[in-house]
């Protein structure tokens, strides 16, 4: 007498919906309850959104498609945390739209830079890397020191992600041309990186 079990095996189109079914009701039992959890929704304790400068750097990261080879998301294993830092956690990232997570890393993670090196460390670094670090197969992005910074849509920006629960206040968005005054790409990028990863390390 076939059993539930062999009716099920021998059939293919049974086995692919029922597959289907358990993968479906499997997938939605893991992924839903994140939604929903504090510690995956809320931001870290300190967490702010970005300055504007550091917002006007992260675009310029987008733009030059920093994320291509390098990741911003430090995992939980010890190779990872000796050489970066603390792994990166689910609030740290409530403020970035869209995550720069990445998943290649051609060159080290980026999440904890910010501190790690002086400015001018990093606008040699950027003009050619070959400078700073002999060996390395970066390219250089020297036109960003050239480029002035166009602010003209910063306040914009930030509004739309006030609407979205980015805490800035009427002084921050009134007060942000102001504060990219003069600057240059780079020293945007630059400030983006330094306070990259920052929260959780201030608070160690
Ligand atoms: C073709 C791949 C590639 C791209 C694109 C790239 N990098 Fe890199 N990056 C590297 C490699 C490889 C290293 C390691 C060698 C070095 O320090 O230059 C590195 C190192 C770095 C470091 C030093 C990290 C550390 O912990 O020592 C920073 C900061 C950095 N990159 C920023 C950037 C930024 C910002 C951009 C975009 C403007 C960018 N990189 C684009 C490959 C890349």
């Amino acid at each position: 007498m076939a059993t539930g079990h062999e009716k099920v095996e021998k059939n293919v189109g049974l086995l692919i919906v029922l597959t289907v079914a358990v993968i479906a009701v499997g997938g939605l039992v893991e992924i839903v309850p994140l939604f929903f959890q504090k510690s995956t929704t809320e931001a870290v304790a300190g967490l702010k959104p970005y300055p504007a400068l550091e917002l006007e750097g992260r675009d310029i990261y987008i733009r030059e498609s920093c994320m291509v080879c390098h990741s911003q998301m430090i995992r939980p294993f010890r190779a990872e945390t000796e050489r970066y830092g603390h792994y990166s956690v689910a609030g740290e990232f409530v403020y970035d739209r869209p995550f720069q997570w990445g998943s290649k890393r051609t060159g080290p993670d980026l999440h904890r830079v910010g501190g790690r090196y002086s400015d001018e460390w990093h606008r040699a670094h950027l003009m050619n890397p070959r400078d700073v670090v002999p060996e390395s197969i970066m390219p250089g992005y020297p036109w960003l020191a050239k480029n002035k910074l166009d602010g003209s849509l910063v306040q914009r920006k930030m509004q739309v992600l006030r609407t979205l629960g980015h805490p800035y206040t009427d002084d921050d968005i009134k007060n942000a041309p102001a504060a990219l005054e003069g600057k240059s790409e780079m020293d945007a990028l630059i400030a983006y990186l330094q306070g990259l990863g920052t929260t959780i390390k201030a608070r160690r």
